[in-house]
């Protein structure tokens, strides 16, 4: 399970903006009228969660590991639920659903995010709005690619190294962690992949299971799509 080392530098070092993340999904939601309960996929250490808790929306956040749940638990007093994303099931049904930064990319087959968006249609009420978004291949390949980037703070330093496999369609990411204690620096090490997806690929899953695309967009929502979009921002509805 990854994430076992990252969860206490994830916010440190995430570099994205969610006052940004939470007003943009927020005023989508206002857009269709959503009030009740909403389900934060992957919900990580709960940065989102919060914020859109704090907007008065009534969450409930889903995550695997059990470290970014602590940390989420730590900041809000959400309802937090321990599951996978491709296989879980409520006895409630949402007004609505999140899965953002990349989560989705985390899974390693077709057969997998199908799970993921059929359990997320299940989960939804009719009419109920899905909001989502996905690096693109372009970014796996590109961007990501077999670069490497190196973040500092006052207390701790990140090495985050890719190794990119066109033919298998994913991104190997390692991060090593160098965190000061006292005078010295204690190294820990976490590795995963990110997985390409398409638009298209996604758009017949989500028909599949009942979700009409409303939108698709660059970054977080604001940018046009063209042959370097790093992140798709995907909006679907659940058949009324
Ligand atoms: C990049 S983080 C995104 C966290 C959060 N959505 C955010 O915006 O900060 C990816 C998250 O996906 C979770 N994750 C990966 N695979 C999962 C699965 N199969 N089921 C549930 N959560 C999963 C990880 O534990 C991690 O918290």
């Amino acid at each position: 399970m990854s994430y076992e080392r990252l969860y206490k530098y994830y916010d440190r070092f995430v570099g994205v903006c969610y006052d940004d993340l939470s007003s943009l999904i927020s005023s989508v939601l206002g857009a269709f009228d959503i009030s009740g309960r909403v389900l934060d996929i992957a919900c990580g250490t709960g940065e989102l969660t919060k914020r859109l808790c704090d907007l008065k929306f009534d969450m409930v956040g889903l995550d695997l590991s059990d470290k970014m749940l602590m940390k989420a638990r730590e900041k809000c007093c959400a309802e937090f639920v321990k599951g996978d994303m491709t296989d879980f099931s409520f006895d409630e049904k949402f007004s609505a659903a999140v899965c953002t930064l990349d989560a989705v990319n985390h899974l390693d087959s077709v057969d997998s995010v199908e799970s993921f968006i059929r359990c997320t249609s299940d989960a939804l009420k009719s009419g109920g709005v899905f909001i989502f978004d996905i690096n693109s291949p372009y970014k796996h390949k590109e961007i990501l690619a077999d670069n490497t980037f190196v973040y500092e703070d006052d207390d701790a330093y990140l090495v985050w190294k890719n190794e990119y496999d066109g033919d298998k369609g994913r991104v190997e990411i390692f991060l090593d962690i160098f965190e000061r204690s006292g005078e010295l620096y204690e190294r820990s090490h976490e590795s995963f992949f990110e997985y390409d997806y398409t638009p298209e690929q996604i758009i017949d899953m989500l028909n599949e299971s009942g979700l009409e695309v409303i939108s698709i967009s660059g970054g977080f929502g604001m940018e046009d799509i063209d042959e370097h979009t790093e992140r798709y921002f995907i909006i679907a509805r659940k058949a009324e």
